[in-house]
């Protein structure tokens, strides 16, 4: 078996940087079959719940290629990685592997990002850029009144983009803190013109405000809208080009 050269975060994971891995989930069938191998027994019994084959392989695809990613930084095989989940459903790697190691995992149409950092939380949010017929609506109920209305305001031909891009943005912060819907979602805000780089612009809870994170928009190509948030204040993006399946059997 082929495998990817591992990666020590002491030697090559400067603080503050983040390593993305854009997985295409369109994978033939021998490369799933050998990805559904590296699933524990809960990913399994989720991966059968799902309604069409389609959202089972790319259940199976995102997370198997999770742990081929995380197998590099941990230095053991993918299928002996083990997660726990934060009280909000972020999963996270147990901590019987003592590791600073964090990410998180985001997927949308045919596209997986996997961001991998190290000591403190990634949020990671990828969107399939869609025709939004009631995006006012949208907004109003899951932007801010300050962002619904900056958006509203912006040229017509920006605007589907503006979505994708404010919608990746917060939920990059959202997902860094692991509070999924518990958290308000007019109780912070982020930059919504996608022409302006991503940034937090405000948020109620001051201790998880601007000064404390980074956000940035990674780009995945026509049809997608990507964003990172980082709690650090400096924020150093790493697209890492592997490709993860190479080191599978079959
Ligand atoms: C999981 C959640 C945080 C994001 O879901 P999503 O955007 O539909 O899906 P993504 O593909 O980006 O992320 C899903 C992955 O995030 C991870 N995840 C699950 N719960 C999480 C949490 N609380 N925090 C961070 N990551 C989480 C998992 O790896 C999950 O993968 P899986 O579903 O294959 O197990 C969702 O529960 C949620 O609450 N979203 C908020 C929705 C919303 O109203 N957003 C408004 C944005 S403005």
């Amino acid at each position: 078996m082929a495998t990817l050269p591992s990666i020590s975060f002491n030697e090559q994971f400067e603080a503050s940087t983040v390593h993305v891995y854009e997985v295409d989930l369109l994978f033939g069938e021998d490369d799933l079959a050998e990805l559904l191998k590296l699933l524990d027994d809960r990913e399994l019994a989720q991966a059968k719940r799902f309604a069409t084959p389609a959202l089972k392989r790319k259940y199976v695809a995102s997370h198997g290629n999770v742990r081929l990613a995380l197998a590099r930084y941990l230095d053991t095989f993918p299928s002996d990685i083990r997660f726990v989940e934060g009280p909000h459903g972020k999963p996270q790697i147990d901590p019987g592997h003592a590791t600073e190691i964090r990410f998180n995992l985001s997927h949308s149409g045919e596209k997986c990002l996997i961001a991998v950092t190290t000591g403190t939380e990634v949020g990671i949010d990828v969107e399939q850029i869609r025709k939004l017929d009631d995006w006012q609506a949208i907004s109003q109920r899951f932007f801010s009144e300050r962002e619904a209305a900056r958006l509203d305001a912006l040229p017509q031909e920006l605007v589907q983009l503006a979505f994708f891009a404010t919608w990746s943005r917060k939920e990059s912060y959202i997902k860094a803190l692991g509070l999924g819907l518990a958290l308000d979602l007019g109780a912070f805000e982020v930059e919504v013109d996608p022409r302006k780089e991503a940034h937090l612009v405000w948020a109620q809870d001051t201790s998880e405000g601007p000064p404390h994170w980074s956000m940035r928009d990674i780009s995945v190509g026509p049809g997608y809208r990507a964003a990172v948030a980082l709690r650090d204040r400096r924020c150093n993006i790493v697209m890492i080009e592997a490709e993860l399946t190479a080191s599978l059997g079959g």
